[in-house]
């Protein structure tokens, strides 16, 4: 099973911002929400933008090249041009600490 990563302290986002956190070569965007923190994978499924940076409303981000959008609780694409959803990782937070694990090799 992969080991779980420190990403920043749980008092250093604001709901609405994010942070990137690189495992090997892939990059995850945690981010804080009005609904809690979700960790996914940041790569648009429809033609590799990176995805943090794009605005982010509530719970859905928009990918900064073409505009689709993506549920951050599910990883779904709500809107074309994308169509397959992008990986949700498992996120706790301990003492404070928030941490993201990379499942897709579990
Ligand atoms: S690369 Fe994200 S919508 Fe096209």
């Amino acid at each position: 099973m992969s080991e779980w990563q420190a990403v920043c302290g749980e008092q250093q986002l604001a709901e609405g911002e994010f942070q990137v956190v690189w495992d090997g070569d892939n990059a995850i965007a945690v981010y804080r929400t009005t609904e809690g923190w979700f960790a996914v994978e940041d790569v648009c499924t429809h033609d590799g933008a990176e995805l943090a940076g794009g605005a982010v409303h509530g719970c859905v981000v928009e990918c900064p090249r073409h505009g689709a959008r993506f549920d951050l609780r599910t990883g779904a694409a709500l809107c074309a041009p994308a169509y397959e959803p992008i990986h949700v990782f498992p996120l706790k937070i301990e003492a404070g600490v928030v941490y993201v694990r990379d499942d897709r090799e579990d």
